[in-house]
């Protein structure tokens, strides 16, 4: 079989601020699997990430500390690769956009695509801020979403509806640096022309049939909306400058213009990869993996970056011609927090190397692996990330090693006993191996990682229970033979998982193959002349020696978990607490709706608020925003139908815990009537929950 090439990337993370699990789970973590396992196959791996130190995020951040943007990418940048490096990512490369390779490399590719007539150079009419005298895109300005009315929408993006927007379509526009309001003024850029190539896009979407749903549900919708024209510059003090050559020759001063964050941003996998090239003495070494038709680029990514993945990147390789076009683009979807979004503003946030700071990295790699936002939206919990630990990781693959390694050193001289004449139980067991490494490689082959660790950890359970059957504390006095056999084959299974695991949990693979002789000095399996397809087959050597040493997987203690929620509360407190110094832009700007009169304590008392459980609800035919409950009130059940049907599926509600005004006189509607009404928060961005503890301070009840 010939070794295929890989060229994977993970997004590259902006330099504003440091990772949190969320990030970890979206575009890292997977991706580090991905590579570990295709390295373990013996295929060509080349994995590439780096910062991304551009664009108004950046800038943004440096206006907030009062310092510049170089001080705040370096900061960043160092902060982000170290957690990176102690979380195990195997990054071949990892960059930065401000290097000079990078600006070298994204301003040749831009001058190439404006040599070409690719752009479309348009004058108009821009937000400017006349305080700060800047203009304004993107994050810098905040206005009301004219499609949904939201009045904290971003300048490109409505978060709470999710439309792509421009600046200019805001109603009432405020800068974020200033809240000065803007005036119009005219200024130049350079467009790509998306919608002159949708065509060529669909036809190339079109061939992408394995693609994820959830990303070609995302890039259907783009298309079907119609691709529009975007802008490539931007009128900024800090990104790629726009190639003078290319001002000159279109006549427009390219004093303080840049190249769009997300121009560059992406070419910055290229500018990486020549890094890497030149770090190894082959300057033109890129060239094999960017410019050849058999490299399988995959590009590893959270959802809101798949626009520009799919579409927007693919299209400038297509124009410049010399590249090769993404063989996959595996997004996943968003992790939350205890239940609600990650918030850097309201500090909701774990962050990647505090976390670090208190556990392995594995454990955080197999809780989060256990949980990715494959193909919809997860939540990461700290109790559910203790018991994963305890009571899957510990108990089940821990526990084995620890059961069979020491059942060895003790009644067997720590050698690897012989197998002779085994049971069909003990065939069966030994056939498991090659059946579990298919499967395995068949999940990660197809990103679907979280099946991949519970193919590999049923391999484990089916070990100890192999064990537990076979009884060999009995069978070593009745039947030393079957004894012998029981030990040589879950000793067989446990060395078969020390390569399974290892792309999953690098640390405690390594360990493990350290006690079972494994080639224990080495860091990845194959530089000691293993293979992922080893593992199929029996790995140990009748004879060989196998040590055992302290537990594999210590377990947490509750006290560490308890301590990681209150931790958690009270980061979330201070900041919102002091929310003007500590928010960014997007929550110092949102509104908390403003309170209603005050009401005399008699009049609330006149309403009965009960705690309701939803046993059933549907959509509604004639209505966008109705759904139709039965909620059980303990002494009767009542049909209520609830304005959520925008926000919240049936599901979300079914089983639920509602705070119900039980004493609301029915009202006939759509030809039935409601018994009730469902306490609902509204947060500050418009979506609607069922009203519980859990909620952001300040929700609207209603
Ligand atoms: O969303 C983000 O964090 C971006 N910095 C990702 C960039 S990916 C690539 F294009 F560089
Ligand atoms: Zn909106």
């Amino acid at each position: 079989m010939t070794a295929t090439r890989y060229l994977v990337t993970s997004a590259l993370p902006y330099a504003n601020g440091p990772l949190h699990l969320g990030h970890a789970a979206g575009a890292y973590l997977p991706g580090d699997i991905f590579c570990r396992f295709q390295r373990l196959r013996g295929n060509e791996v080349l994995y590439i990430c780096g910062s991304d130190e551009h664009g108004a995020a950046i800038l943004m951040r440096a206006r907030q500390e009062g310092v510049t943007p170089k001080d705040v990418v370096d900061r960043y940048h160092e902060r982000i690769a170290r957690a990176f490096e102690r979380f195990g990512m195997s990054f071949d490369w990892y960059g930065r956009t401000s290097s000079a390779t990078h600006h070298e490399t994204s301003a040749a590719f831009f001058e190439k695509l404006a040599g070409e007539g690719r752009f479309v150079l348009r004058s108009e009419e821009q937000l400017f801020d006349p305080e700060a005298k800047l203009f304004l895109a993107d994050r810098f300005v905040v206005g009301t979403c004219p499609k949904c009315g939201n009045a904290n929408a971003y300048g490109d993006q409505c978060e709470a509806c999710g439309s792509s927007l421009s600046a200019k379509d805001l109603i009432d526009p405020r800068s974020t640096l200033t809240s000065a309001t803007p005036v119009l003024r005219e200024t130049t850029h350079w467009f790509l022309p998306l919608g002159d190539h949708q065509e060529v896009l669909a036809k190339w979407i079109a061939s992408r049939v394995d693609w994820k749903p959830n990303v070609l549900g995302q890039i259907k919708s783009w298309m079907e909306g119609g691709l529009e024209d975007r802008a490539m510059t931007r009128d900024l003090p800090w990104g790629v400058a726009v190639p003078k050559a290319v001002a000159d020759a279109a006549g427009v001063d390219a004093s303080g213009k840049v190249l769009y964050v997300w121009f560059d941003a992406p070419i910055g996998y290229i500018s990486a990869t020549r890094e890497w090239s030149q770090a190894h003495g082959d300057p033109d070494g890129w060239r094999r993996w960017w410019q050849n038709d058999e490299t399988q680029l995959v590009h590893f990514i959270g959802k809101d970056n798949i626009v520009f993945h799919c579409l927007v990147f693919p299209l400038m390789l297509h124009l410049h011609g010399d590249y090769v076009l993404p063989r996959d683009v595996p997004a996943n979807e968003f992790l939350n927090l205890e239940g609600q979004k990650f918030s850097t503003s309201r500090n909701w946030a774990v962050w990647l190397d505090d976390a670090l700071d208190e556990f392995p990295a594995d454990y955080l790699r197999y809780a989060l692996c256990s949980i990715l936002p494959e193909s919809k939206d997860a939540d990461f919990s700290w109790r559910d990330f203790g018991a994963r630990i305890n009571n899957e990781l510990a108990d089940t693959l821990g526990n084995l090693v620890h059961r069979c390694v020491t059942f060895c050193v003790r009644s067997f001289e720590g050698r690897v006993p012989p197998l002779e004449g085994p049971s069909d139980v003990d065939r069966e067991a030994l056939d498991q191996l090659a059946r579990t490494t298919r499967a395995v490689a068949d999940s990660i082959e197809h990103y679907r990682f979280r099946e991949a660790l519970a193919e590999l950890m049923n391999l484990a359970r089916h070990g100890n229970k192999y064990l537990s059957d076979g009884e060999p504390w009995k069978t070593k006095k009745s039947d030393p033979r079957a004894c012998a056999n029981t030990i040589h084959v879950a000793l067989q299974i446990v060395a078969s998982l020390s390569i399974l695991s290892d792309p999953f949990l690098p640390d405690i693979a390594q360990r493990l193959r350290g006690r079972l002789g494994l080639g224990a000095t080495r860091r990845e399996p194959q530089d000691a002349g293993l293979s992922w397809d080893a593992a199929a087959q029996p790995l140990l050597e009748v004879g060989a020696t196998v040590h055992d040493g302290e537990a594999l997987v210590p377990k947490i203690e509750d006290s560490a978990i308890e301590a990681q929620l209150a931790k958690l509360e009270a980061a979330s407190r201070a900041a919102t607490g002091t929310a003007t110094e500590a928010a960014d832009a997007s929550s110092s700007a949102a509104a908390y709706a403003p309170l209603l009169p005050t009401i005399a304590f008699e009049d609330f008392a006149k309403i009965d608020l009960r705690i309701g459980r939803v046993l059933s609800a549907e959509k509604m035919k004639k209505s966008k925003k109705l759904l139709r409950c039965e909620v059980d009130l303990g002494f009767e059940v009542r049909q209520i139908l609830a304005g959520v049907a925008e926000h919240l599926t049936p599901e979300d509600l079914i089983g639920k815990q509602v705070v119900v005004v039980a004493n609301l006189a029915a009202r006939p509607m759509l030809g039935t009537e409601s018994q009730g009404m469902l306490l609902m928060a509204e947060g500050r961005d418009g979506k609607l929950s069922p009203a519980t503890a859990a909620q952001e301070a300040g929700a609207t009840v209603r």
